[in-house]
């Protein structure tokens, strides 16, 4: 059954924004994102997924338009100000990391905030159990896989209680069995009501994991549907880039109508069989 609709958490409202005067990267984007969704953010290579993600942080300003966060208008607002309500996720966690203990790591937007040093403590303990590193504490970053490394990160965003994580590309680089860690590790945060935006590149893992995807092609906003329904849509997937799912071709050639009620099913058994073994 699906679940009653919540209220709008982000919106953003007629976007544009280019890196020079005589380009634009995005144009006129809008679209809304619900609490508790999770979202797939997906074109090809520059198609201005990341840059969508910046000026929702705030690192980059728009040309025009706005955001909304909660309904308040936050094109205004500094990226401190965004971060303890956004949380950004990047790619490379090498890129994020910058104390040695994993600990420091995960308090450091805590101790910026200007939080005294008992509530900091409780605040990273916390973060750290429910992100599985609480045994890690005391150790040095460095000694961390990649894919750990990836969950302090998201742990530091995470300590600070944010409504809203973008991540870009979450599983890139990542084994079978340390995407699924990571993803259902995001899965159970969303359960929480953390609101999940995902850049990726990975059809799969859209599918399976979000329902709604937004997709992107050349600085446009040219596609807001239900994941399977993206991957059902043949002119879409070539003019995106993306790629078409073999439970398409699967459907098209039993000749099983409509398509993408058939993925979708076959993507919540395969759910439930991981689940519960059976
Ligand atoms: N700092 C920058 N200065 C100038 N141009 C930039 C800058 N960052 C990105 N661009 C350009 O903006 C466009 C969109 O880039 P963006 O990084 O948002 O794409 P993307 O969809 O995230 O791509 P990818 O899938 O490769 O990460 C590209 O043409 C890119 O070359
Ligand atoms: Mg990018």
């Amino acid at each position: 059954a699906p679940a009653p609709q919540q209220p709008v958490l982000l919106e953003v409202k007629d976007l544009s924004f280019g890196y020079t005067k005589d380009r634009t990267t995005l144009q006129n984007i809008s679209f809304s994102v619900r609490k508790g969704e999770m979202v797939s953010i997906v074109g090809r290579n520059g198609a201005g997924k990341s840059t969508l993600s910046k000026l929702i942080c705030g690192f980059e300003a728009p040309g025009s338009g706005s955001i909304l966060l909660d309904g308040r208008d936050i094109t205004g607002d500094t990226i401190r100000q965004r971060a303890g309500r956004i949380g950004y996720v990047m790619q490379n966690p090498n890129q994020m990391i910058s104390k040695t203990m994993i600990f420091d790591e995960v308090a450091l937007g805590l101790v910026q905030s200007g939080l005294g040093p008992d509530e900091v403590r409780a605040k990273v303990e916390d973060t750290l159990k429910i992100c599985g590193l609480y045994p890690f504490r005391n150790w040095p970053v460095s000694a961390l896989s990649f894919g750990q490394k990836k969950r302090v990160t998201i742990a530091s965003v995470l300590a600070l209680g944010p409504d809203v994580i973008i991540l870009d590309e979450p599983t890139a680089g990542q084994d079978f069995r340390h995407y699924t860690e990571i993803m259902e590790f995001l899965r159970g945060l969303n359960r929480q009501g953390v609101t999940v935006l995902m850049i990726t590149h990975d059809m799969h893992l859209m599918l399976e994991y979000t329902p709604r995807a937004l997709v992107f092609s050349d600085g446009r906003l040219i596609a807001d549907r239900s994941a399977a329904g993206v991957l059902c849509d043949p002119a879409l997937i070539e003019r995106a880039a993306l790629k078409e799912t073999s439970l398409f071709t699967l459907a098209n050639r039993c000749g099983i109508a409509p398509p993408e009620a058939f993925v979708q099913r076959f993507i919540d058994f395969d759910r439930e069989v991981r689940e519960h073994g059976c």
